[in-house]
């Protein structure tokens, strides 16, 4: 499990346990970082589609205390 301080991404934290996490832009705009949402609310960010269940780690957060991806 791993924890994202509000003054970080959670591509950030991603990539501090695993430094071979995909991502380009850091903006939102190019949908390299999606990853599917398992459960939770996805406080949806950015200008690349997103379903539902989809969160572009980069810039999106979390609205539900806890979002659980699959990666
Ligand atoms: S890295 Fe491009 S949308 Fe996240």
């Amino acid at each position: 499990m791993l924890s994202v301080p509000a003054n970080r991404t959670a591509l950030d934290v991603m990539r501090d346990s695993d430094p071979t996490t995909t991502y380009s832009c850091q903006q939102g705009f190019c949908g390299t970082c999606k990853v599917k949402v398992l459960a939770g609310q996805v406080d949806h960010r950015g200008r690349a589609g997103q379903a539902d269940d989809e969160m572009l780690v980069c810039v999106s957060r979390a609205k539900s205390g806890r979002v659980v991806i699959d990666v």
